[in-house]
């Protein structure tokens, strides 16, 4: 591209997701579009919506007043239902002042990092990280830190405690963790929450633990859930419901500040014109209406969790070593030949699409969407075995 047409920050930025870009970009790949394609690629719907969800909106699209349609900011009806949901599902009272309204997680993370982080900073978080990280870290001019995970995709919290500087700002924890489907257990969190406790007090300032909790609610094997926002007082829970209602068109989530952060107010209020600025992150009037209907929904995690054991238990059978997720949408799958790409590009041509670890840091593996459907599965599974048999040809 001629340089000065776009801004250098941007054009800089799209290096950090080159990866995930040059993969779509692949002439292979579009035959993801076709109606017979059996697409694992990204965590998107394959199953009819959750009829509870669009007679939700439905309802909710009806206006009762004439600001119905206003601009909309943290609304209060939203913002308690949020807060009713935490009070009871984290065990201590927290207050709807203490949450922010956004569009989902991804909104959340960016609003987060203009508020709390500046430029010449650093922020730490595990490799391999979800797709847009780096570049969110590096649009506001900080510096991404990446931690080696341990060898079971465990939190290594001395690789963390090493990679503590005065500059940290501030860490981003994924649990459970896309990809690796890992649930980081409550005791990793509490010796974590010391580390930065110390990090901080050396540092003179907080350093703030963004918890990105989009897959909370997709748990496995009847496993409970350990927040990091239990353990770390300046720390922010950063939710979507994109996943929990496999809706991530239809954007809602939300920032809720730990209950026992110190400074509440003012991060709040960093938080509040960080929204505004990031050019109107709340999420619509429509959605914050309908939040009260939609707070109780979710897909079928159990039958998610069967298309899971389906998934392992065929891929194994024709010979692939996969991890056993904890949960969220992801299984990852040793590529059988060094080159994922040229792996799944072969699988590609068969109709079978899968995320090449060179599109997400970890190259020599694939990543499968268990939220495919059960007729792409019966499509796969062969497909699957045919070309793992064939690989060394
Ligand atoms: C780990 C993680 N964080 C954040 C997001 C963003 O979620 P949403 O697009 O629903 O805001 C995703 C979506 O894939 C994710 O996997």
């Amino acid at each position: 591209m001629a340089e000065g047409v776009v801004s250098a920050r941007m054009d800089a930025l799209a290096g950090s997701m080159s990866g995930l870009m040059d993969f779509l970009d692949d002439p292979v790949m579009q035959g993801v579009s076709d109606p017979d394609a059996a697409d694992f690629v990204f965590g998107n719907p394959h199953d009819d919506v959750l009829p509870e969800f669009w007679q939700a909106l439905q309802r909710w699209s009806k206006p009762k007043s004439k600001d119905w349609f206003a601009y909309k900011l943290n609304e209060q009806e939203a913002t308690q239902v949020v807060a009713g949901y935490l009070t009871q599902a984290r065990d201590r009272p927290w207050p709807a002042e203490r949450v922010l309204m956004t569009n989902g997680a991804f909104a959340g993370l960016a609003v987060s990092l203009n508020a709390l982080v500046d430029a010449g900073d650093e922020v730490i978080y595990t490799r391999p990280p979800w797709f847009f990280y780096e570049a969110l870290v590096r649009s506001v001019g900080a510096q991404p830190v990446e931690i080696e995970p341990a060898a079971d995709f465990n939190l290594d919290l001395d690789s963390v405690a090493a990679g503590l500087t005065d500059k940290t700002r501030a860490i981003i924890i994924n649990s459970p963790n896309n990809p690796t489907g890992r649930i980081y257990p409550a005791g990793v969190l509490e010796r974590l929450s010391q580390i930065l406790r110390e990090g901080s007090a050396r540092a003179g300032r907080p350093i703030y633990l963004l918890s990105d909790e989009a897959y909370n609610r997709i748990l496995f094997d009847g496993r409970r859930f350990p927040s990091p926002t239990d353990h770390y007082d300046h720390s922010l829970l950063l939710y979507t419901y994109g996943k929990t209602l496999l809706t991530p068109g239809q954007r809602l989530g939300y920032i809720a500040l730990s209950p026992e952060m110190l400074d509440a107010e003012q991060v709040y209020e960093s938080l509040f014109l960080a929204q505004t600025l990031c050019g109107w992150a709340f999420p619509s009037a429509l959605m914050q209406h309908a939040l009260a209907d939609i707070q109780k929904l979710s897909i079928d995690v159990d039958n998610l969790e069967r298309k899971r054991d389906r998934m392992i238990t065929g891929l194994r059978e024709a010979g692939y070593g996969t991890n056993l997720p904890e949960g969220t949408f992801y299984l990852l799958v040793k590529s059988p030949t060094p080159d994922d790409a040229a792996f799944c590009r072969r699988l590609a041509k068969k109709g079978v699409f899968v995320l090449p670890g060179q599109a997400f840091g970890m190259p020599g593996y694939f990543r499968i969407s268990l939220t495919a459907s059960e007729k792409m599965i019966d499509k796969a599974l062969p497909v699957f075995a045919e070309v793992t048999s064939t690989a060394a040809t």
